[in-house]
């Protein structure tokens, strides 16, 4: 008898051949079709790195989650894996949501919210679920599932609102950190373990969070402990934070306040792992929750992106972000320009192409804002600005094709910003282009902006423009991918 694993694997490769590729990226990881929404399970593993994510193997909208799966050795070249886990089991039988996972003794421990029994009002309960493999492509699910229900939340928490367990080994035994809504709000809770099967309650780690908490995460850098997660707050309104600081009996204790991660459009559910050299690796989900993708209004079969491999870093009391250093190893045909002055606006010709890599120390001494018009092509462009009297930069793609539609009602935001200070007058940037998304990181890491754009036009350029006079050093750009 076919099993719903069997059938979401067959949906899943009958799909792929009705696919569009039209809005593809080609070195960002999309889904060969259907929906992904969050990166899960991102760990090292036997000599790879594997990564699963939310996948909704019948539609490339949301729903009916099960986990897909990648694997690499090398951060840049992936492998598909056959659909990892189906709702198949009691306590996820509708639905496999987010999770993380942990190597030890040679299996790859996964922990993930399962979700079932719908109340007549429409809530669902989460509970927290077990499951393991041992080759790195077969999931065995823990038959005595859940490990982590109603019964082990704290007063006034809400089993319907649980979910995303991020493991951990600690020197008090496994933790895992969860969010979930407690009376005032979005939380934080920790819970412990010996054995991964048995756990007890352990504290609220942090509170205050929004209107709900998703997607925590947490992790020791340089001493210091650094704690992530996404804030749900009133409408479809969404932020995803990090604060730096210690632990007190297990509790988080701030040093900072909330800090974006990302100053874009599209960043959420962000997970990290630790490479077997000691970085600490950052992927996520290209866009957010709420919202439908162009690609699946226009038919084409597919829904989802992940942001590129992030590695971070602290530097006082920021998390910079850049992107991992493996990704020149995708770099081709370079294009290095001499040092340029800007007035006015001008094509940068080198910058031209659908997937591109492009790095500029731009000097404002003598300007006041410097524009750059990326996937140019037509009148349609996605803004990229910044004012420096304002020390404002802002993504902006209001012109930029279609434009993502929110599941109630259009899409609300066309633009982001972020505050960023020049160094020595300069502003420097590095951005990737790759058919639908383009990602920028400004000043070595100091802020990321991440954004999809689905222009109408094929042929993609670049223009920059200048109020006063900017000259732009260093400009180097890649074809990649
Ligand atoms: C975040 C999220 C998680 C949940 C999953 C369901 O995008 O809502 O909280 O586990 O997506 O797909």
């Amino acid at each position: 008898m076919s099993t719903p694993l069997d059938q979401a694997q067959k949906a899943f490769e009958a799909s792929q051949k009705a696919v569009n590729p039209r809005y593809k990226p080609r070195y960002h990881l999309s889904t060969p079709s259907g929906w992904l929404n969050d990166p899960n399970g991102f760990g090292f593993f036997q000599g790879k790195y594997h990564l699963f994510y939310q996948y909704n193997p019948y539609d490339s909208v949301w729903g009916n989650i099960h986990w897909g799966h990648w694997s690499t050795e090398d951060l840049v070249d992936w492998h598909q894996e056959p659909v990892a886990m189906a709702p198949d089991h009691p306590s996820d039988a509708l639905g496999c949501f987010s999770g993380s996972a942990m190597e030890e003794n040679g299996v790859y421990h996964l922990m993930y919210t399962g979700i079932c029994e719908e109340t007549p009002g429409g809530m669902i309960l989460q509970q927290q679920c077990l499951a393991h493999t041992k080759d790195g492509v077969h999931v065995e699910k823990y038959e005595h599932n859940p490990v982590v229900g109603a019964a082990l939340l704290p007063d006034g928490a809400s089993p319907y609102d649980f979910r995303d367990p991020k493991l951990e080994k600690t020197d008090r035994g496994y933790r895992l950190l969860l969010a979930s809504r407690g009376e005032y709000g979005g939380q934080m809770l920790s819970y412990l373990s010996g054995d991964l099967k048995s756990w007890r309650y352990d504290c609220i780690y942090m509170d205050g969070l929004a209107r709900m908490a998703e997607c925590p995460d947490g992790f020791w850098m340089d001493g210091r402990r650094v704690a992530i997660v996404c804030l749900m707050k009133e409408g479809e309104d969404r932020r995803v934070i990090y604060r730096i600081g210690h632990e007190e009996n297990g509790r988080f204790c701030a040093h900072t306040p909330m800090i974006d991660i990302d100053y874009g459009l599209d960043f959420y559910a962000p997970q990290t792992c630790l490479a077997p050299d000691g970085r600490r690796l950052m992927i996520a989900w290209a866009f957010c929750s709420g919202r439908v993708s162009p690609a699946h209004t226009l038919g084409h079969g597919w829904a989802g992106t992940m942001t590129l491999p992030r590695e971070c870093t602290l530097h006082g009391d920021r998390l910079y972000l850049a992107p991992i250093r493996e990704l020149r190893n995708l770099r081709k045909a370079e294009y290095a320009a001499e040092s340029m002055e800007i007035t006015g606006k001008v094509s940068l010709s080198a910058c031209a192409g659908r997937c591109k890599e492009i790095v500029m120390d731009a000097d404002l001494s003598s300007a006041g804002a410097f524009s750059l018009r990326l996937m140019e092509t037509g009148d349609e462009h996605l803004l990229l600005r910044y004012d420096k009297h304002t020390e404002t930069l802002t993504i902006d793609r209001a012109h930029a094709g279609y434009p993502p539609t929110a599941d109630f009602g259009p899409e609300e935001y066309t633009d982001a910003s972020a505050r960023v200070s020049l160094r020595e007058g300069r502003l420097h940037l590095h951005i990737f282009i790759d058919v639908s998304i383009a990602e920028v990181f400004v000043n070595y890491g100091e802020i990321a902006m991440s954004c999809q754009a689905f222009p109408k036009g094929e042929s993609y350029g670049v223009s920059a423009e200048a109020d006063g006079c900017v000259r732009l050093t260093a400009l180097e750009s890649y074809d990649i991918g």
